[in-house]
């Protein structure tokens, strides 16, 4: 599944005005777009994320700032870089994701491709590595 865990470039529509990205889901991200939100003001030594969702998929982006994310399928682990505002990183549902290593200015700009419910996330990473020892991939079961 870690495979499925990728970097995405998108469009730069800048000028001698300035820069623009342009994100619109469906086309430039693999799915719908439904919620939005932003992470800022996390310290260099703080670890965000860890945690898994039985159903929503995401791109980060640093629109501002740097980070780092972590990847993990209960197997595999990969660290991606966020050091550029027209980079993303597309994770599926079901992989487990660290963000860490913020920097100061750094503002982490997330696309969801589902409305924010908490039970959808796996916090415990025992239970996440559990699950899919056991390809238990759905929620209740
Ligand atoms: P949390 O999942 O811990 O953030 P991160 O993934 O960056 O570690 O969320 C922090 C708080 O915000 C938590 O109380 C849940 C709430 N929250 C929402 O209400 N809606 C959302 O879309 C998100 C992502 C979080």
């Amino acid at each position: 599944m870690i495979e499925k865990c990728r970097l995405i470039e998108f469009s730069q529509k800048g000028d001698e005005r300035g820069h623009l990205v342009v994100v619109e889901g469906n086309q430039d991200v693999p799915f719908g777009i439904k919620r939005v939100f932003y992470i800022y003001g996390s310290d260099k030594n703080v670890i965000r994320g860890r945690h898994a969702n039985y159903n929503t998929e995401f791109v980060l982006i640093n629109v501002a700032g740097t980070s780092k994310v972590k990847v993990d399928d209960g197997t595999n682990q990969k660290v991606f870089h966020l050091d550029r505002p027209h980079i993303g990183i597309y994770l599926p549902r079901m992989v487990w994701k660290d963000m860490y290593d913020f920097s100061e200015d750094s503002v982490l700009l997330v696309l969801a491709s589902q409305h924010y419910d908490a039970q959808e996330y796996i916090r415990d990473y025992e239970e996440y590595l559990k699950m899919m020892r056991e390809g238990k991939m759905e929620r209740g079961n």
